[in-house]
């Protein structure tokens, strides 16, 4: 971004350009003050350092452990008593809070029990869990131990479960006997077999969280009652193991554009202090402060901001397992913030957008006492004008967007309100977060004025957390995000800066699409859909959707001889779909069609595919091979807007 664009801005107050401009001018100096943030083992002197692969990495040379920072801290400085968790499940109909004491205790036992069972440092085990305290627990247990957790999303399904499992090849996996969706009981044990055996790498052991809702059999070798085993080591305690800052605290997988997901890297040191630095500065949390992250511990918000943040700053976490709506109503937020006094929440626009949708008026919020509710955060995607100003109307709380993603951990880009609250805008995340120098370059590579879209690119060394590659995989680390455009890493969204230097997130510039703020890749689905033996091509698209942002749509060219129904193909597509990556996929539509639009070289155009369905201006190449083969395009979405 350019400081002097936001500089000459009126108005605004200098705390939030100093801070910026310091981390940018002198980014280790910046840093290196900013470790003092959290108490090492043994501090950091290099501040900024390569690794072997040239890689920018953060205080190489210091120890720590990120379990220690987010309960032991806490208890030595007398504030044990205090409330860490507090665990809601309008799904289960239960209620509990853990002190930091508690936790510590829960923590330590099952720390020592992971390592009688022979989890080491470095080695990795996978938290396959739905939102209950016990997911939180596993993390940091495994976190104390040096070990390396994957936590896979509860609503994956076997098969994208075995390929994470395939490629962190854990020693354990720590699970629960069922998950609880307001429609139905997931059952996570039966999963968790089929993903085990689908695997090639199998864990030693899985520990079995046995819920009362649903017991699971345990009759597969390497099966533990959790509650067993833990009773049988009731007491123990086990010392937080130092681990360098350069060590992985966790490995957590993400869609890219093909269909193998990505498994994102992140660091103990950088990860502490941009967790400990961003749960004040953006969101101006203290310790004793109540935050909720109406996220899951299965995605990045989880991991940041339900566990490892708001417990390293002493704050009580909210884990919450229920919907925005229909868990009983849409009321349900209001009430867990008047319940718990909750300071900031930070949810997914598509959570607002489902509460607008059945509360158009926000008139359950009156039923409640919100006056605890200093700032609504949201992310995931972007947040549309009309869900913003709706929040801004209804609450009349600073409604602040920030972009982040799996890959940083940490917003790039925020109004930063524990430094400085400056106006928003609507449609814009606001001003990139200290240490991010953002700039907008067009496909060569060169920067673009103000006001103009191109990829959003940050200047390298990337700051704390962010990832210094893909787990086993550096040449896709490099090949994906620093190769395009040499000293710049490359974020997959396009968007631009306006004048006053607030960024505008437009959406993804690949094939990667955001249903319900998760995000999935559209090359997986392909792999599904044209599994399908009625299938002889497709391409799968994001379009829009007025509730979860985007909703996946596929074209098929059937083989030849074959007929089958849009009708029945739909609903075979659906099921396998949901059977093979998870029922978060929600498939809107199929439509066959007698060939797809492609460029001379054969490639498919699936971004002219997006712009027709989403009324967007079109922009067709001149590298398309046949212009005729767009009309059945407009046709499908004619006939599916006839249809509505
Ligand atoms: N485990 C297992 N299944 C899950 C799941 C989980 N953790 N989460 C969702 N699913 C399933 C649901 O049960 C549902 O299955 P069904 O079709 O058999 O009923 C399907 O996936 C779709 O669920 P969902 O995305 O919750 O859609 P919905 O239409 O039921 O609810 C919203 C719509 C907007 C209320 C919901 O999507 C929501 O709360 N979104 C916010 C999500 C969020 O916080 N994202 C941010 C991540 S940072
Ligand atoms: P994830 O890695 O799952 O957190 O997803 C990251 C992606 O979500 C980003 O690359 C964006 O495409 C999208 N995203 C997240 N937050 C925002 C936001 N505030 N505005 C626009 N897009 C967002």
């Amino acid at each position: 971004m350019s400081l002097a664009s936001i500089k000459h801005r009126q108005g605004m107050n200098v705390s939030y350009i100093n801070e910026y401009q310091a981390s940018v001018n002198d980014k280790e100096a910046f840093w290196e003050e900013k470790a003092n943030l959290i108490e090492w083992f043994i501090p950091p002197q290099t501040i900024l350092s390569k690794d072997k692969h040239g890689i920018d990495r953060w205080y190489a040379d210091g120890e720590l452990n990120s379990c220690y920072l987010a309960l032991d801290v806490h208890v030595k400085a007398g504030r044990g008593e205090q409330v860490a968790i507090i665990y809601d499940s309008p799904v289960s109909g239960k209620k509990q809070q853990y002190t930091y004491n508690q936790v510590l205790t829960e923590v330590t036992a099952l720390a020592f029990y992971l390592d009688s069972i022979g989890l080491q440092k470095g080695d990795t085990a996978i938290v396959y869990m739905p939102m209950i305290p016990q997911a939180v627990f596993a993390m940091l247990a495994i976190a104390r131990i040096g070990a390396i957790h994957s936590v896979v999303f509860g609503g994956f399904a076997a098969k994208e479960l075995a390929v994470r499992i395939d490629d962190a090849k854990p020693k354990v996996i720590l699970s629960a006997s069922c998950g609880i969706e307001p429609s139905r009981t997931i059952h996570y044990k039966p999963l968790l077999d089929d993903a085990i055996a689908l695997s090639q790498s199998k864990p030693t052991h899985q520990l079995i969280f046995q819920r009362p809702e649903e017991l699971a059999e345990l009759n597969k070798p390497g099966d533990v009652h959790w509650q067993a085993a833990m009773s049988e080591v009731e007491g123990q305690t086990f010392d937080a193991v130092a681990v360098k800052s350069t060590d992985p605290l966790y490995i957590l997988y993400t869609s890219g554009t093909t269909g193998t997901p990505k498994g994102i890297v992140r660091d103990n040191g950088g990860h502490a202090v941009a967790m400990k630095y961003s749960m004040k500065s953006i969101y101006n949390m203290d310790a004793g402060d109540v935050f909720w992250a109406a996220s899951d511990v299965g995605w990045v918000v989880g991991h940041s901001y339900i566990v490892y943040a708001p417990l390293m700053q002493g704050c009580t976490t909210v884990v919450f397992e229920g919907k925005p709506i229909g868990t009983p109503d849409a009321g349900a937020f209001w009430r867990v913030i008047e319940e718990y006094k909750v300071k900031s929440l930070f949810a997914a626009p598509t959570a607002f957008r489902a509460i607008k949708k059945q509360d158009p008026a926000a008139e359950m919020s009156t039923h409640y006492d919100l006056s605890c509710l200093d700032t609504l955060f949201v992310a995931g995607e972007r947040l549309d004008p009309p869900t913003y100003h709706w929040l801004n109307e209804k609450f009349k709380i600073p409604v602040i967007d920030h972009w982040w993603q799996t890959e940083t951990g940490w917003a790039i880009a925020a109004n930063m309100v524990g430094i400085e609250c400056l106006p928003s805008k609507a449609g814009s995340a606001s001003l990139p977060t200290p240490g991010f120098d953002v700039v907008i370059l067009d496909d060569a590579g060169e920067p673009v004025p103000a006001g103009e879209q191109g990829n959003i690119a940050v200047k390298l060394p990337l700051p704390p957390s962010c990832l210094p590659t893909i787990w086993q995989d550096f040449e896709r680390f490099s090949s994906g995000y620093l190769d395009s455009f040499p000293g710049y890493y490359l974020s997959g969204d396009g968007g631009y800066l306006d004048h006053e230097g607030y960024l505008f997130v437009m959406g993804r510039i690949d094939d990667v699409i955001n249903i319900a703020g998760h995000r999935m890749s559209t090359g997986r689905m392909e792999e599904v859909v044209g599994s399908h033996t009625a299938v002889a091509e497709c391409a799968v698209i994001g379009v829009n959707d007025d509730l979860k942002g985007q909703v996946p749509v596929a074209f098929v060219l059937l083989k030849d001889g074959v007929a089958i129904s849009e009708e029945a193909i739909f609903k075979d597509l659906s099921q396998n779909l949901r059977e093979t990556i998870g029922a978060i996929n929600c498939l809107k539509a199929v439509f066959i069609v007698s060939r797809l639009p492609k460029t001379r070289s054969g490639k498919i155009l699936r971004k002219v595919m997006r712009q027709i369905a989403n009324g967007e201006t079109v922009v067709v190449p001149s590298t398309i091979d046949d212009p005729v083969s767009l009309d059945e395009v407009y046709a499908s979405f004619d006939r599916e807007l006839a249809e509505v």
